[in-house]
């Protein structure tokens, strides 16, 4: 304020200044005057402030451009890719990511987009909250604390693509689905050389990962939407359960909130049944939108619905059909199978039992004496029926030095009668399977690459897991699916659910 004052007593007055009174006095036309002179004044005082302010605005936002590109619409480089995407964000243990993984698979193709395949998330990094209890992270929520936890796996040397681990090779080389890699589109789409950000010593506080925390702000809709570029989906499991040619578009679903929670929560909306294809696809806002993105595409049976993705058939659709039931069971990629047949072979050499025993994650700590006792008895009818020692491959996540006062330390010390035998971190069978992925790069394989993208090179050579991947789980699942004596698995256990289905499927025998 002191220097527009200033300014002001500087400034030559046009008119001899009355100190009290004047302007009553004053002859019209000179009042008039002082008036608009006055008023042009202020206007001009506004302008100028304005136009201040907006220049100042623009450089500003022109120089946070030049150091940190940052996408406010969909940048010409993205445009000339020519595609459509899809990208969704997992969440929880593995298990749970494959799930999600699938139900992506669907989405994207039913709305015919390419897949961002996403890496495997470390177990717990991200969690999406409760669907039946109404409390779960916002779409923008997920989606940003995914794309936080892939960029610290690569600074960090520990990225692994879903598609190192599960292959999707067929489906993608029948043209079922086409998929990128998530390192591909986001170097495209923010711009930024991705590579630069692997086994990267810094701690993430470079202009690059600036760079990249702003445009994953973007991509997860912090922004908003932007036409015809991204569009992200906010419908979630409290309002949302998508379902394909069902003619049951806008019903009701038959879960919702009750009465009490409604109350509790403020919770004005209720949970209705979309067509996903309707809200989303040709003619919908989205559809013309590059990027569709979603939060978390976990579902699950809860009180006779599914939580939020209920597309488990599509009669009337015979190429959905058919990726349905291609997904159905998706395969672990060949190394991996490998390695649990060598095991089985070379190291149990003789036929086996597999027992599954989760103790001491979440619910399972409390199930104990059921899970031991269905070992018991399977383990007691092989024993009377020979011949013996009975092998036991055993995958639980008890550590061995706890074993001793459990049914499992009885069956460590009945070594007449049976012989254990059980897989670690740190055997050389699970590290040379570790580096094989890390050096495979499957997963960079499978995905659509632009022709102007010119850094694969870099990528595969960069972004190859220094820290090797969790591999141990994937390999005693395969174990586990070799087991021609039988499989006890732990009730609940989204494990012994996969393993079942690697049985039912035949895997150790293709
Ligand atoms: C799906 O997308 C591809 C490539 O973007 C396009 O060539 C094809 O015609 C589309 N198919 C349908 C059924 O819209
Ligand atoms: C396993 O053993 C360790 C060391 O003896 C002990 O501290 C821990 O509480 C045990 N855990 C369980 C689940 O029994």
């Amino acid at each position: 304020m002191n220097h527009i004052a200033a300014l002001a007593d500087r400034s030559p007055t046009p008119w001899p200044r009355k100190r009290s009174g004047g302007a009553a006095a004053a002859p019209r036309s000179r009042s008039l005057l002082l008036c608009t002179a006055s008023l042009l004044a202020v206007l001009a005082f506004f302008y100028f402030s304005y136009a201040r302010v907006s220049t100042s605005l623009l450089r500003g936002s022109l120089e946070a451009e030049a150091a940190a590109p940052r996408p406010s619409r969909c940048e010409p480089r993205v445009r000339a890719l020519g595609q459509r995407f899809l990208s969704y964000a997992p969440h929880s243990g593995f298990s749970n990511q494959l799930s999600e993984f699938k139900n992506a698979i669907v989405a994207a193709a039913v709305l015919n987009r390419t897949l961002v395949v996403p890496p495997v998330l470390d177990h717990h990094a991200v969690a999406l909250g409760s669907c039946p209890k109404f409390r779960v992270l916002d779409g923008g929520e997920i989606r940003l604390a995914v794309w936080e936890s892939a960029v610290e796996l690569l600074r960090t040397g520990r990225y692994v693509s879903m598609a190192d681990i599960i292959d999707i090779s067929s489906l993608v080389s029948s043209s079922m689905i086409r998929t990128i890699d998530f390192r591909v589109f986001a170097s495209i789409w923010c711009g930024v050389n991705i590579d630069l950000a692997c086994n990267n010593g810094a701690t993430g506080e470079s202009p690059l990962f600036a760079s990249l925390k702003q445009c994953g702000s973007f991509l997860s809709g912090f922004n908003g939407n932007v036409d015809e570029c991204l569009y992200s989906v906010d419908e979630d499991c409290r309002s949302t359960v998508w379902t394909y040619q069902n003619g049951n578009d806008g019903e009701l679903d038959s879960f919702q909130p009750d009465e009490q929670l409604k109350r509790k929560k403020k919770l004005t909306y209720v949970r209705r049944r979309r067509d996903v294809y309707k809200a989303l696809g040709p003619g919908s806002q989205a559809d013309s939108a590059t990027l569709l993105a979603f939060g978390s595409l976990f579902t699950s049976a809860y009180r006779g619905s599914q939580l939020y993705f209920d597309i488990h058939e599509a009669p009337k659709d015979q190429r959905i059909q058919s990726i349905i039931e291609k997904i159905e069971f998706l395969p672990f990629v060949p190394q991996i199978l490998s390695a649990g047949k060598e095991f089985a072979l070379t190291t149990i050499k003789a036929p086996f039992v597999c027992a599954q025993l989760r103790l001491l994650d979440g619910q399972f700590k409390n199930h104990w004496k059921t899970t031991f006792l269905t070992l018991k008895e399977k383990a007691e009818s092989l024993r009377q029926n020979g011949p013996l020692p009975i092998h036991i491959f055993v995958m639980t996540d008890l550590p061995e030095g706890n074993w001793s006062k459990t049914y499992l330390g009885d069956l460590a010390g009945d070594v007449d009668n049976f012989k254990l035998h059980f897989l670690q971190e740190e055997d050389e069978l699970v590290i040379r399977t570790a580096k094989e992925l890390a050096n495979g790069g499957h997963g960079l394989r499978v995905g659509f690459v632009p022709n102007s993208f010119a850094r694969m090179d870099k990528l595969k050579k960069q972004c190859a897991p220094r820290k090797l991947a969790d591999v141990l789980l994937y390999i005693e699942e395969v174990i586990c699916s070799c087991a021609s004596l039988g499989f006890v698995g732990t009730a609940g256990s989204t494990i012994a659910e996969s393993i079942e289905s690697m049985r039912k499927h035949d895997v150790c025998s293709s």
